[in-house]
């Protein structure tokens, strides 16, 4: 039998390993992991966006079903039919064969990025894993400092591979430009997010996009946070998100050249998979060199069954619950702003992290929300720098209105018992 040293306690003396300096930089987030009731929580039941851990029910602000898709009878509904015609999982790869749904999904999603084609897989850790050592070749990876942990491993197997990885500043598009003009690679990949998922900001799209191509590099951007509510803006849009939720690309008015787009389906569209928006002849390649699509298992069908019932679902209704989403989201940051709280969020999208003044307060800010019955990821060390140590509240278009009310008057209460980030001088300002 196989014997598994177990991981040491969080006490443990330190060592000289890396797992030794992970396990004391997670160190934190483990005694919150064991002592915390808003982590590693069982959810016994859930009611719209009201869920049940043990007898205590609370309104979720840690969902990222964004759109409220995953909650939507006519997406529930659709799902039986596709699994009478095609079981419930096409356990081939990908390269063996895929059931015409991952076809007819690849299509609709280039036609709704307006894009040349896209490519479907599992997950978007996974493309990050295969596609970005493709990319850098043994090339230089130019990596956001802040950019998802997911992209950080990419990165770290497109170093194993032989390329060369260097960081640059955060929101920072001049300093790209630096370590750009100094480096004489042939091969040049620039890795970043699309909307931050902490700030809930996007950056600057305009000016990277434009340092990639005057450099001759590929911007790889992971907008998960992004797809499905922002997108192209527009004279008849119904909120700043603009309108389609065909992701950050379209929302900055730019092309596709030198830009690869990877988002996921798992948040806004409320199911299992992920894609690349890519050439064909990029797409081509990665079927053979990018491994999931030969080595690993695809997505369930119900999964591909609601991301083609999101797709009509967003054609007919998408506009007007993201204007929903917005107005709730406005709701939570007028308040924010009227009570002096910092938030990073300068954009209006749905994502609000709320940090601490003091990083040692986060258990108790924890139990004091979960006691008032609202539910949000605690964003601890070292998922964020200790001095953005807080609570991320996610809004959904599936958060009701009281639900809302609730949320901030817990804040409101919170604001006067913990000591949080006073604003600074440009907050959003609804
Ligand atoms: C920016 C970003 N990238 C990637 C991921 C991972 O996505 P997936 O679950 O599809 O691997 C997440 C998950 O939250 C994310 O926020």
């Amino acid at each position: 039998m196989l014997s598994v040293r177990p991981l040491a306690p969080a006490s443990r003396p330190v060592g000289d390993g890396w797992v030794d300096r992970w396990l004391a930089a997670c160190s934190d987030l483990a005694e919150l992991e064991r002592s915390n009731p808003m982590t590693d929580a069982v959810i016994d039941e859930i009611s719209g966006r009201m869920i049940r851990i043990g007898d205590q029910w609370l309104a979720d602000f840690a969902s990222c079903n964004y759109l409220g898709f995953d909650l939507d009878r006519d997406i529930i509904a659709a799902v039986p039919e596709y699994l009478d015609r095609w079981g419930t999982h096409p356990s081939w790869s990908r390269l063996l064969g895929s059931p015409v749904l991952y076809e007819q999904i690849e299509a609709r999603l280039a036609d709704l990025l307006g894009c040349e084609d896209t490519l479907v897989l599992p997950t978007i850790t996974l493309i990050h894993l295969a596609v970005i050592p493709v990319l850098a070749r043994d090339g230089t990876v130019f990596l956001d400092r802040r950019a998802h942990k997911t992209i950080y491993d990419g990165c770290q197997l497109a170093r194993a591979h032989g390329a060369t990885v260097k960081r640059f500043a955060f929101e920072d598009p001049d300093d790209l430009e630096r370590l750009l003009r100094a480096d004489q690679s042939a091969t040049r990949l620039i890795c970043m997010d699309g909307v931050n998922s902490m700030t809930g900001n996007a950056p600057d799209l305009n000016a990277f996009a434009r340092v990639a191509r005057e450099y001759d590099a590929i911007l790889y951007v992971d907008d998960a946070h992004g797809f499905g509510i922002i997108g192209e803006r527009g004279a008849a849009e119904l909120c700043p998100y603009g309108k389609r939720g065909n992701s950050i690309v379209r929302h900055f008015g730019e092309s596709y050249d030198n830009i690869v787009l990877v988002a996921g389906l798992s948040k806004s569209y409320s199911s299992l998979a992920a894609f690349i928006a890519c050439p064909s002849e990029l797409k081509r390649l990665l079927k053979t060199a990018a491994p999931p699509y030969l080595y690993s298992g695809p997505s369930p069908i119900a999964s591909l069954a609601t991301v083609l019932a999101g797709f009509d679902l967003n054609e007919k209704r998408g506009d007007v619950i993201r204007a929903d989403l917005w107005e709730k989201t406005n709701r939570v940051l007028r308040r924010l702003h009227r009570l002096g709280i910092h938030t990073p969020n300068r954009s209006g999208f749905p994502i609000v992290e709320i940090p601490l003044a003091r990083h040692e307060d986060i258990d108790q800010v924890g139990r004091f929300l979960f006691d008032r019955g609202i539910y949000v990821t605690l964003a601890a060390y070292p998922l964020v720098p200790k001095d953005e140590v807080g609570f991320r509240v996610q809004i959904t278009a599936a958060n009701t209105r009281a639900e809302i009310d609730r949320l901030l008057e817990v804040i409101t209460e919170l604001a006067n018992a913990f000591d949080l980030q006073p604003a600074r001088h440009a907050e959003y300002a609804a």
